[in-house]
């Protein structure tokens, strides 16, 4: 047995090992409008809507240039909101901002921060909820039972943390006791996730469940409405799907969140 055949087995995937051929129907386009030359956009602002065809935001967007000026990865406080500004930094400026960040209430517990984790030259880009209490400890995501789920599925896939996929999260620190990252923690560490897309311009964004769909969707979203369409965020595909946890919860989901995967990855390829 090949060693994605087996992984699916393992993951009780291996029956849905197909690709969906057909495109689906026109999907709903959300444009995040690009925020990060202001203050860290509201989560709730809403977002214009039209089609997009499943294969058409694949193709990836032109480099923009970064300015060659210094980076001031701060967290500055204006007025009685912080607002953090690494429009300009590159990746090790950017995840020293991450590690020292007290821009929202989700520091002041947090053990270490979670920058994210993968390879900076990914295609894929798998975005999630924020860490719990192992990631917290280790500093990196998807370290523990959720992540062995999701590891199992970029296998199937054919990458892995560090080839081919870069992994991240709406909130960078740990909500205590692994509650739901309220609204405007998520906005307040949305800048971030902005510039972790900015310098890795993946063709293809997975959003896993519902705080990961509002980061980079900027609204709303439901997991079971959206899924099975794609999502424009700035010329970047984004697929929407359930998150890890939430299938170890609801295994019967699995098959659902594989399809989802596979619709992904037909979008990647152009299908
Ligand atoms: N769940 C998440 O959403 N992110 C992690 O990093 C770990 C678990
Ligand atoms: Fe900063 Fe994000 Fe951590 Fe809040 S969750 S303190 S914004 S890194």
């Amino acid at each position: 047995m090949n060693r994605r055949l087996s992984i699916l087995r393992e993951i009780g995937l291996a029956p849905l090992w197909r690709s969906r051929q057909s495109v689906p129907a026109p999907a709903p386009h959300v444009e995040a409008t690009s925020e990060h030359a202001k203050a860290p956009r509201s989560a709730g602002a809403s977002a214009p809507v039209g089609p997009m065809t499943a294969g058409n935001g694949a193709r990836r967007q032109a480099s923009t240039a970064l300015p060659a000026r210094p980076v001031a990865p701060a967290v500055v406080t204006a007025a009685d909101r912080p607002v953090i500004d690494v429009r300009n930094a590159g990746w090790d400026t950017l995840e020293q901002a991450i590690r020292s960040c007290t821009a929202c209430r989700l520091h002041e517990r947090r053990t270490l921060a979670v920058p994210g984790v993968g390879d900076r030259k990914a295609e894929w880009l798998f975005v999630g909820e924020g860490p719990g209490a192992e990631e917290d400890l280790r500093g990196e995501p998807f370290v523990g039972q959720a992540g062995k789920l999701l590891d199992a599925m970029l296998a199937a896939l054919g990458v892995a943390r560090g080839r081919g996929v870069y992994i991240a999260n709406s909130v960078k620190c740990r909500p205590p006791g692994n509650r739901t990252p309220e609204s405007d923690e998520i906005a307040c560490c949305q800048p971030y996730l902005e510039r972790q897309i900015e310098l890795l311009r993946p063709r293809i964004i997975v959003a896993l469940g519902r705080p990961a769909a509002q980061s980079l969707l900027g609204g709303e979203i439901k997991i079971a409405a959206a899924r099975g369409r794609t999502f424009d965020r700035q010329g970047i595909p984004v697929v929407v799907t359930y998150h890890p946890a939430y299938l170890l919860r609801n295994p019967s989901d699995k098959a659902k969140a594989w399809e989802d995967l596979c619709f992904a990855r037909d979008v990647l390829s152009g299908a």
